[in-house]
């Protein structure tokens, strides 16, 4: 039987090099699978730091990029969802205004290191495989 591996030994994908991530600038975008399904998820950096969820809005599980990578509000504050304008704070996925209630958007964890930005496979959420099929926009 083979033996399972603990979590924190999931080894980390590459993801983007770091100066593609502008400061509250356009996210980059990726496919993953979420509870083997397709689905797309974004990272941006806010206040400096690299943040990454799951691109599924807490109201309707839609995308809410209102251009591709395109997340922020006009003033550059808010994750806001393109769809009714519910609003979440980019430093940790929680709602702060709109229908999205109590509701947070879904953490991918990611760390940057030696200008390259990786991120980290859960049980719920890995990469997509060739062979899976791509996600399509809600
Ligand atoms: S789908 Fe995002 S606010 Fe309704």
């Amino acid at each position: 039987m083979p033996e399972m591996l603990p979590v924190e030994a999931v080894t980390r994908e590459a993801l983007c090099r770091s100066t593609e991530l502008a400061e509250r600038g356009l996210a980059f975008v990726w496919d993953v699978l979420q509870w083997q399904q397709p689905a797309r998820a974004f990272a941006l950096r806010f206040d400096g730091a690299v943040v990454a969820y799951v691109n599924r809005c807490s109201h309707v599980p839609t995308e809410m990029d209102w251009q591709p990578g395109e997340f922020l509000d006009m003033d550059k504050r808010w994750i806001l969802c393109s769809i009714h304008g519910a609003m979440y704070e980019p430093a940790d996925g929680r709602c702060v205004s709109g229908p999205c209630g109590r509701g947070r958007l879904t953490a991918i964890r990611v760390e940057e290191e030696g200008g390259q930005v990786y991120w980290y496979p859960s049980r719920d959420i890995r990469p997509l495989s060739p062979d899976d099929p791509a996600p399509r926009s809600l």
